[in-house]
């Protein structure tokens, strides 16, 4: 998959699914630029992953839920490399409770950051797109904004919402050269699954067709061929990416 030189600026990179994708994307020979709220995770992976400095690998501390941090990070990036070949919004989090349970800033705080920081960073990153006439922009959804699931109201509606935006910004940004798509991850082995419970994960494990859940790498590399020139005419869809479980 073809994305040797391109500016990939990856969001929620510091651990997880993100600091795989940083590091797919850096051995296809792409220049990253990981992105993160948690700095000292962030500072520690980079010295993880380029303990030289050697590489071409920006660390940026971001909040996706901040306009104003997300506009300086954007600026961060292209004052280094001078354009953005993809965007990946992966970052996510979660507060599950069922409904009766589910306390109005846990909502709050998951839409702010899962369904409005895709819309912030998009929207700051889609000029420097524009401007290139090219682009490509992967937006991270799960399994669980496609069927629902049990004491996750907000990060499914944040989830579901991101498909919408995605379909959308298909239509209004295909005339520019950006494609939009998003990703709809299973259960995947990160930290992210440490509040699950071991019932419900046995249950997933069971209900999945290939009978395991996903590793970051197969999301990860998901990524890389939704940024890669291969998939240059693939837009508005939504690539499942969890062992068939949704089927
Ligand atoms: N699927 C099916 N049943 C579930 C379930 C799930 N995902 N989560 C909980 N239940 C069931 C429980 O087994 C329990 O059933 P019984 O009454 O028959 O025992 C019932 O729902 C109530 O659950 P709890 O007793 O645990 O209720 P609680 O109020 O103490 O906790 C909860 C509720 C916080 C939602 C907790 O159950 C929980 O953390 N569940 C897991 C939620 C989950 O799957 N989160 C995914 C996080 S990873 C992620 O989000 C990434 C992604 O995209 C997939
Ligand atoms: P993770 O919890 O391991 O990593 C998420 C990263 O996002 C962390 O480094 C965290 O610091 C960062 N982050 C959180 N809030 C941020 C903010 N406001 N601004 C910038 N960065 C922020 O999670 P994981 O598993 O790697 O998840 C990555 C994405 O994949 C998330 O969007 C998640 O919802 C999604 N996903 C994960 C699944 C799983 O089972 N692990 C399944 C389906 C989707």
């Amino acid at each position: 998959m073809n994305v040797k030189d391109k500016v990939v600026m990856i969001t929620g990179a510091a651990r997880g699914i993100g600091r795989t994708a940083v590091q797919l994307f850096l051995a296809a020979g792409a220049k990253v630029a990981m992105c993160d709220i948690n700095e000292e995770q962030l500072q520690a992976t980079r010295g993880d992953l380029d303990p030289e400095g050697a590489r071409p690998l920006l660390a940026v501390p971001l909040n996706v839920a901040d306009r104003a941090s997300v506009d300086a990070a954007v600026k961060t990036v292209t004052a280094a490399w001078g354009r953005i070949d993809v965007l990946v919004n992966n970052a996510g989090i979660t507060r599950d409770a069922m409904l009766h349970k589910l306390a109005e800033e846990d909502f709050d705080r998951v839409i702010s950051v899962n369904l409005k920081g895709v819309f912030n960073c998009t929207q700051a990153v889609v000029p420097v797109m524009s401007a290139q006439k090219s682009g490509a922009i992967i937006n991270t959804s799960s399994i669980v904004g496609v069927y629902g699931n049990v004491g996750q109201t907000n990060y499914a509606a944040a989830k579901a919402g991101l498909i919408g935006m995605t379909k959308t910004w298909a239509k209004e940004l295909g005339r520019h050269g950006i494609t939009v798509n998003a990703v709809a991850p299973g259960f995947t082995m990160t930290e992210m699954l440490a509040t699950v419970p071991e019932k419900v994960l046995d249950g997933v494990r069971n209900n999945t067709p290939l009978k395991r859940l996903g590793a970051p790498e197969d999301i990860g590399n998901a990524y890389l061929f939704l940024g890669s020139k291969e998939a240059s005419f693939i837009t508005g869809q939504v690539l499942g990416v969890d062992g068939g479980l949704v089927l």
